[in-house]
Formats: C-alpha cells, structure tokens, sequence
C-alpha cells in the first residue's frame, strides 16, 4: 500500500520522482473499485481532511519545502490535487456502470440531455419592416438600400432642401467631424431620414420605378420614452408616366389594409416637405380602438382619443427633385412617402417605451418569439 514519504531532496528529479510514485498507485487503486463500499474507503483514503493522502502530501511536501522550492512543490500538488479528485470521480463512474461493463470513460455519454440551442426571434422592430416591405413587394415594389453615412448633397440638396433649411442645423443632424474645410454639399452626415436613396436609385434606374427602402436613420435627439438617435424608417418611390395623386391615395390606402386589417380607413392632409408638391400626412384610423377614440370607457390614449393616428409622410416628386437626376417633369411623374417603423411596432405591439426596443433585453425581446 502506497504511503506518502517524506522528501529528502527538492530538485526537479526528485519532485519528479516523488509524483510519478504516487500517480503510479493513483491510478492503480481507482481502476480497481469495484462497489460503493470501495469506492468509499478509495476516496477517504486519498482526500479526508484528517490523514488523507491529499493531506499528507500538503503537511509533508509543501509545508516541509524549503522557501526556494516551494513554488515547484506547490504546482505539482495542485495537479495531484486535481487527479485525486477526477481519478475519485472516475471510480464513481466505473463502479457505477450497472453491467460492470468498463465503459471507456471518456466516451459519449448519450443519456445526458443534449445542449439546446435557444431559437432566436426577429426583432419587433424588423419584423414590422418585413410585413411593411412584404405589402409592396406584393404590389410590384423592388427593395433598394443606401448607406447610412450620407453626404449632404443626398441627404438635403438633392431633395430640394435650400441652402439654410433648419434640417441641416447640429441640433437636428449628426454630423460627421472634422469636415469643415470641406464644401458644404460634400460634407457627410448620418442620414436623417431614407429619402437620399431615392435620389441614389433613380440616378441608376430609368422609370417605371416602384420601389421601397427600409433603413435606419440619426438624428440629434436625447433618448426617451418616443425617441431615439436611431431609428428606422421605410421610403418608398413610384415615378412613371401618368402617375397621380390618385394613384398615392390607392395604393397607400390599399397598404393600410393589408398592414391592419381591411377595416382601416385613412385620410390625407396637407403637409410640407420640400422634395414633394403637394406634400401630405397620412392618418390611419387607429387600429386600436377602432376608429372611435374610446376603449370601453377609457379614452384611447395611442390616438390621443381622436380616432386616428398620424403614421407617414408623403406627396408628389417635386418637379425640382427630377431635375438632379435628369428626368424629364413634363414626361414623368411620381408619388414618395416615407414612415417610421419604429412607431409603428410601437403602436402594433402596445410598447409604451421606444428604448426597450434598442437595450437589449432578452426578457422583453423574448415576448415576441
Ligand atoms: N423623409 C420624411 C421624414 O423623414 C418623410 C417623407 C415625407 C418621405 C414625404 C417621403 C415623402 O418620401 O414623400 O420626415
């Protein structure tokens, strides 16, 4: 039976030698368990706190290692350390194995549970974008994207912005750094709404275009409960001949339908944009209390108890907007509308706070798997 001796000498030979004299016997007695009871004595035998092996290998080679050595002594008793305790747990294992089978023990185990990969969920957010985008595709719509850092000259000047519209002032827009020495329409920026790719696809494509572009958007806004830096929104485009308000009216109206129910009215008012004419706002009835302003007798607070609810902007291309792409205003013509996903998965969904959307939380974002 194998006991700990004391350590005469302390180089790395004898260190060496002590190990493997006590491994050999390690190895030799775990493999030879063959109940419970056995098993007991092996593991009392090499780790009870009182006269254990583990024990008398701490008191009579670490404590009794002179200083220099202490460090090589004190390695190489972690390692026993942890062979005395897998060699405990292997014993376990094989003395376990009902046919007494010697199982090779690092084998696969096909009895343990699988590790299950959680399924992920599509954000609330995107996943408003794909039905939105879905009911245009469905119309004929192709889907074009654009980068987020815009220069100026697509963000604004193209979309007849003048010189010193309000849009372009730091409080609304982030703009990148460093660019002073730039002119102005080179000047990049975060793109504050999608409506740039308008002017990027028709540069490209000749009419008929019908297009819609999801994307996210910047602007210079605190965090709260309804806004956030980042957001994202949806454009869309139609340019081609005979195309005319009647045309915008239908189709956005038909969209509305498909997107919350075919009960959804909507109505149009005028509105300003400066690359549109006339330009409009949309209101959708509210979807949630049905157009009437109450739920019960509490008043709807998502439409502010009007019965209806505000949800994009839109008109008829500028004329000015075809001139910086070389279209032809007297032959072509064409509607644009652009909308907040965002506000809509706000509304779809009963969010009250935007930021729960963009924080991250598997307990919140779980919700809609
Ligand atoms: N770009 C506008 C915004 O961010 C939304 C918009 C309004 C887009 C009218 C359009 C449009 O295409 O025709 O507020």
């Amino acid at each position: 039976m194998y006991t700990v001796p004391k350590l005469k000498s302390y180089t790395t030979a004898a260190l060496d030698k002590a190990v493997e004299t006590l491994r050999a016997a390690l190895e030799q007695e775990w493999k030879a368990v063959k109940n419970e009871s056995e098993w007991k004595a092996f593991r009392d035998r090499w780790m009870a706190r009182k006269n254990g092996i583990l024990t008398e290998v701490n008191d009579l080679w670490l404590k009794a290692a002179p200083k220099d050595a202490k460090r090589a002594v004190g390695q190489r008793v972690n390692e026993i350390k942890k062979q005395v305790e897998d060699s405990v747990h292997r014993a376990e294992s094989l003395y376990k194995d009902a046919a007494g089978t010697r199982v090779a023990l690092d084998a696969v185990d096909i009895t343990l549970p699988g590790i299950r990969r959680p399924l992920g969920a599509e954000h609330p957010v995107i996943k408003t974008v794909h039905e939105i985008v879905s009911v245009f595709r469905n119309l004929g719509y192709s889907v074009q994207e654009g980068p987020v850092i815009e220069t100026d000259y697509y963000n604004f000047e193209a979309l007849n912005f003048p010189p010193n519209h309000p849009a372009r002032d730091t409080q609304d827009t982030l703009f990148i750094a460093g660019q002073e020495s730039k002119p102005q329409r080179e000047r990049l920026l975060l793109r504050t709404h999608t409506s740039p790719v308008q002017i990027r696809t028709v540069e490209k494509m000749k009419p008929p275009i019908r297009i819609v572009i999801p994307g996210t958007v910047h602007r210079n806004d605190p965090p709260d409960a309804s806004h956030s830096p980042m957001f994202h929104q949806i454009e869309g485009l139609a340019v081609d001949t005979n195309i005319t308000f009647r045309d915008l009216k239908g189709t956005l109206d038909h969209a509305m339908k498909a997107l919350f129910g075919s009960s959804a009215r909507t109505s149009f008012r005028p509105s300003f944009f400066p690359f549109t004419e006339p330009s409009a706002e949309m209101m959708v009835s509210c979807f949630i209390c049905g157009g009437t302003g109450k739920r019960g007798s509490e008043p709807c607070r998502p439409c502010k108890q009007t019965g209806w609810i505000e949800i994009l902007g839109c008109g008829m291309v500028d004329p000015n907007v075809y001139g910086f792409v070389d279209y032809d205003p007297k032959k072509v013509s064409g509607f644009a509308f652009g909308m907040g996903a965002d506000r809509i998965a706000i509304l779809k969904y009963g969010v009250d706070d935007i930021q729960l959307f963009f924080n991250g939380d598997v307990r919140f974002l779980e919700q809609f798997g």
